[in-house]
């Protein structure tokens, strides 16, 4: 009898240990926020940023300890490369295309010119509409707003609140244009969705995006997954085109006293400030639990403009060329992708990445199926990321401009490319190495990835590639040396290629600015001029001074 009750307390013993041990796992299971499957995805985008301005690319010159972090935990993208100027680089991430395939290839967008997106391409918020995400763009747009349907709530995004042109003041978001009879106009570029906000006017721009992103992370539902676009102002000028913002002029001339170059110092703060803002979105995405289950991006949109129009002191040393230019410097951007996702991680990705492979690649993470996107340049590389496998991609067209008469396409190491921007305007070396004793020690738990060896000496003359160069990016990242003449077998295959691309080009649809949409006509602010039933229109014209 004792021994049959004995058994009979091991049987209820084991049924209460069962019962327990389920109640324990619903409690457990319940009691953790029920993150969706689909993984969030944050994209974080610099304006101008420099190859050589952040941390992980060798230099402390400009200490990014935030993206330093993501890159030691996540991955370097070396060999990364997007257009040469704003509105190509953000038509080819939300189209998956090349620019040359809706006519984008061009000048940027010009505040009051009517041109969009096309409407036959999908664009990626769309797509992740589709797979049951919340799509918010907080920032910069830059890809046209004469039409409500061009701007980003017309695109895809369930809300936007930021600037739709280049770019703004860092204080008073004011957007800029010289209209093509020379005029010079002018008017607030924060909206709200479509609202304009002028009660923001004053707050530090980098701060401003960074507190409403962190708005969108702790407002979203974590039920469904996340979709947010960061794009900054940081570290493109402002106003005029010659503003390099920083919320502490003093403060932040004292920070960085080390540096010569007084507005090499201000970029230092507005790329500090930034760098800021990667950390405080890790943040809050860590404290709303849902950092586990993201992927989080970070790029420039293309190389700093060290010299020339909107020049910001940034530094792609010691890459050859600057923005507007397919020489690296220009289109080989500072790069890195976190995820806790990741089955390889910590590494540095020598594969090359094009700014278009973002949607198949980001569309597959999340479990869509790529066939779905249709016929698109951009190549699916989340298992060449997650794994650090081969990547499918083999080669990048870097750009055809056809009225510039310039190109540039690689393909595995070699890259041709022939013309320049503007004769030659943007060929050379320029920017701040960065590497003088004066500047803080990199820190040695960092990884980094350096291209210092790469560098000519300053002596070398000034290769003229009018009539074609051809370069081994992996002896010769800096493009030094045109090897044409000895490897005429792969120059002639590359012409090949970058004359059936050119057969299939859509020519540039760049257009005069449109006088109508002076903001004068609309209470000093930009308006979706050709669709303007709910702007405010002035009523009086006159009594507004310019
Ligand atoms: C604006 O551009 C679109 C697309 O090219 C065109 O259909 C439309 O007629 C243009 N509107 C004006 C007022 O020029
Ligand atoms: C922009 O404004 C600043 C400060 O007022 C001035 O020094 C600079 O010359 C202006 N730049 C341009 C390009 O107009
Ligand atoms: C890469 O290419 C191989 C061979 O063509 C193909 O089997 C594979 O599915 C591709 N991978 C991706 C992610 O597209
Ligand atoms: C390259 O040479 C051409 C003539 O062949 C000249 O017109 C052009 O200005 C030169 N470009 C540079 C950057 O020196
Ligand atoms: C690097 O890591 C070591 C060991 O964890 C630590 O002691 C040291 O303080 C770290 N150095 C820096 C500069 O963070
Ligand atoms: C040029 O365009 C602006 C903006 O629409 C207009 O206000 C101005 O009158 C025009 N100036 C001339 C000289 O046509
Ligand atoms: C018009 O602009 C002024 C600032 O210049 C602003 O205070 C006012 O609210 C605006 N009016 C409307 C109706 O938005």
């Amino acid at each position: 009898m004792k021994r049959l009750k004995k058994s009979q307390n091991i049987v209820i013993a084991t049924v209460m240990v069962c019962v327990l041990g389920l109640l324990l796992y619903f409690i457990l299971t319940s009691s953790k926020p029920s993150t969706a499957k689909k993984p969030n995805i944050i994209i974080i985008i610099a304006d101008d940023l420099g190859y050589n301005d952040v941390s992980f690319h060798g230099s402390s010159q400009i200490p990014t300890p935030n993206l330093a972090k993501m890159a030691t935990r996540g991955i370097i993208l070396d060999r990364f490369y997007t257009q040469s100027t704003c509105t190509p680089s953000r038509t080819a991430l939300l189209t998956g295309q090349y620019p040359i395939r809706s006519g984008m290839q061009g000048y940027p967008l010009k505040a009051g010119e009517n041109r969009s997106l096309p409407l036959n391409m999908p664009t990626m918020p769309l797509h992740f509409q589709n797979l049951g995400y919340k799509t918010h763009l907080v920032g910069k747009w830059h890809l046209g707003a004469a039409y409500k349907e061009d701007t980003p709530l017309g695109k895809g995004f369930d809300s936007h609140f930021g600037y739709w042109n280049g770019f703004v003041g860092y204080f008073d978001y004011v957007s800029f244009s010289k209209m093509d009879n020379g005029t010079l106009v002018k008017g607030l570029d924060l909206h709200d969705q479509f609202e304009p906000v002028w009660g923001s006017q004053g707050r530090y721009a980098t701060e401003l995006f960074t507190e409403r992103s962190l708005d969108v992370i702790e407002g979203h539902d974590v039920r469904v997954p996340l979709f947010l676009v960061v794009s900054h102002l940081a570290a493109h000028t402002g106003q005029n085109g010659s503003e390099l913002g920083v919320p502490d002029v003093d403060q932040t001339n004292h920070e960085f006293s080390y540096i010569q170059d007084p507005r090499r110092r201000l970029y230092a703060g507005v790329v500090s400030h930034l760098d800021a803002s990667i950390g405080r979105i890790m943040a809050k995405l860590d404290e709303k639990q849902m950092l586990d289950n993201s992927i989080v991006l970070f790029f420039s949109d293309n190389g700093a403009q060290t010299v020339g129009m909107y020049e910001n002191s940034g530094s792609n040393w010691p890459l050859r060329g600057v923005k507007f230019s397919d020489f690296e410097g220009g289109v080989r951007v500072a790069a890195t992708i976190y995820s806790p996702l990741f089955h390889k991680k910590g590494y540095v990705s020598e594969h090359l990445i094009h700014i278009s492979d973002w949607l198949p690649t980001l569309y597959s993470a999340a479990g869509g199926d790529v066939a779905h996107l249709g016929q698109i340049d951009g190549i699916d590389q989340w298992d060449a990321l997650t794994n650090n496998n081969p990547s499918n991609r083999t080669e990048i067209l870097i750009n055809i401009d056809e009225v510039d008469e310039n190109f540039a396409i690689i393909r595995d190491k070699f890259k041709l490319i022939q013309g320049s921007y503007h004769e030659g305007t943007f060929d050379q070396y320029y920017g701040d190495s960065g590497r003088g004793p004066e500047n803080p020690t990199p820190n040695p738990n960092h990884t980094t990835t350096d291209l210092s060896w790469c560098r000519a000496p300053d002596q070398t003359p000034i290769l003229n590639c009018t009539k074609g160069c051809l370069f081994d990016l992996d002896k010769d990242p800096c493009e030094t040396t045109n090897i044409i003449e000895s490897e005429p077998e792969i120059a002639n295959q590359l012409y090949e290629k970058i004359a059936q691309f050119w057969k299939e080009l859509v020519p540039q649809r760049n257009k005069d600015t449109d006088p109508k949409s002076d903001p004068i006509f609309y209470n000093n602010t930009w308006c979706t001029w050709l669709e303007d039933a709910s702007c405010h229109k002035t009523t009086n014209i006159e009594r507004i001074s310019r």
